[in-house]
């Protein structure tokens, strides 16, 4: 098959282009040339920003490409530009959303507090009534995250005729590469030997779905080179959802560290660690979708997938550093709860 990436050298996008490639496909990948990733020589780069996509119309007709996977769809004005661009092109479009769409998203950060917490989240959950959910953090409009938006973007690709369409929605994705260092809040506090990493109670129970780097781009490319995803949507993520608390307890066994685990109520927390957050509403997704029409598995166990996190967290630290007083403030609130 003949791909075009949009995106494909930060984080995920490079998995999806080396397999791809391994599997003999012919990938293109189309980026701005500012995030530089080691892909086989196979795959042709085109640089340009997305931001001027109609300049590349031409180029885009003449690749011809059977499915475009478009890793990069923030935005409402963007899907209606690819839908414009690539649509005279008989192709299918691929799109990477996020499960950010579903309301219990909005609910847990306070957003919309209308109904029950839905405990798992399937495809046909009720997705958020309020658009938008950056926009009071980014005030900038020519910010994209101030129109970033995945529900709009979905339903664009999702209503046009003219092309196919696959929507995959994301978790919280880690592994090695990720720019948000996600992981790396506990994993120091593990490296430093803390005799206890503190959590809000509530936070203790309250799941959300992950996924590894590298299993998701492997369902990303399942929907690629599977027609039967035409015209469908995906949860992606892993089968089981940890509570916070059991989460941690995991990476610590990785990591070698055998401090506590402390739960406590919001107002004993220290400052810096109280998140404005309603952690009743759980992020625990279905994956059985896309594990049933499309087979997908797992390609590295989540044993695997903590150490390899863990190992490239340890040896990639962000620039984000934990400052003493953090820990003062820790040491002060658990006081008497570790012996
Ligand atoms: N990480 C998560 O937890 C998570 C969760 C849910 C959903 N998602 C979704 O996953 C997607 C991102 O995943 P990823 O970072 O793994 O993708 P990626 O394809 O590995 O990296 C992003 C790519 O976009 C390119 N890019 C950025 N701005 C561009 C522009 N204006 N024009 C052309 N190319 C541009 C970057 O290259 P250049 O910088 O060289 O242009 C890079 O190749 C997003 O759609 C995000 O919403 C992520």
């Amino acid at each position: 098959m003949r791909i075009l990436i949009i995106g494909g050298t930060r984080f995920m996008g490079p998995h999806v282009a080396r397999k791809l490639a391994a599997e003999d496909h012919e990938v293109t990948v189309f980026h701005r040339g500012i995030n530089a990733a080691k892909l086989p020589d196979s795959v042709v780069q085109i640089i340009g920003d997305r931001n001027n996509l109609r300049d590349f119309s031409r180029e885009f007709e003449k690749l011809k490409p059977d499915v475009v996977l478009d890793m990069i769809l923030l935005a409402e004005s963007q899907a209606k530009e690819l839908v414009e661009v690539m649509s005279p092109i008989p192709t299918r479009l691929v799109v990477v959303s996020s499960c950010d769409v579903y309301r219990n998203y909005n609910m847990l950060r306070g957003e919309e507090l209308v109904s029950n917490p839905i405990e798992k989240i399937t495809e046909d959950s009720p997705l958020r009534e309020k658009l938008y959910p950056y926009r009071k953090e980014v005030r900038d409009e020519n910010n994209i995250l101030y129109n970033y938006d995945k529900i709009p973007v979905e339903r664009i690709v999702m209503s046009n005729t003219d092309l196919p369409a696959t929507v995959l929605r994301l978790p919280m994705v880690y592994g090695p590469g990720d720019y948000q260092h996600r992981f790396y809040g506990y994993i120091k506090r593990m490296i430093d030997d803390r005799p206890a990493i503190i959590i809000d109670e509530n936070q203790a129970k309250w799941r959300i779905t992950r996924g590894y780097v590298e299993n998701c781009a492997g369902a990303i490319c399942l929907a690629i080179t599977d027609q039967k995803a035409a015209d469908r949507i995906y949860n992606v993520g892993e089968p089981e959802a940890l509570p916070e608390k059991k989460w941690i307890g995991k990476i610590a066994k990785k990591a070698g560290w055998a401090g506590k685990i402390i739960g406590l109520p919001r107002d004993q927390l220290p400052e810096h660690l109280r998140e404005d957050l309603h952690w009743r509403y759980h992020l625990d997704i279905d994956t059985s979708r896309i594990r049933k029409e499309l087979g997908f598995t797992e390609i590295i166990s989540r044993d695997e997938a903590l150490r390899l996190t863990i190992e490239w967290e340890r040896n990639n630290p962000p620039q984000k550093v934990i400052v003493d007083s953090e820990y003062k403030a820790e040491d002060e609130a658990c006081s008497g709860l570790i012996k």
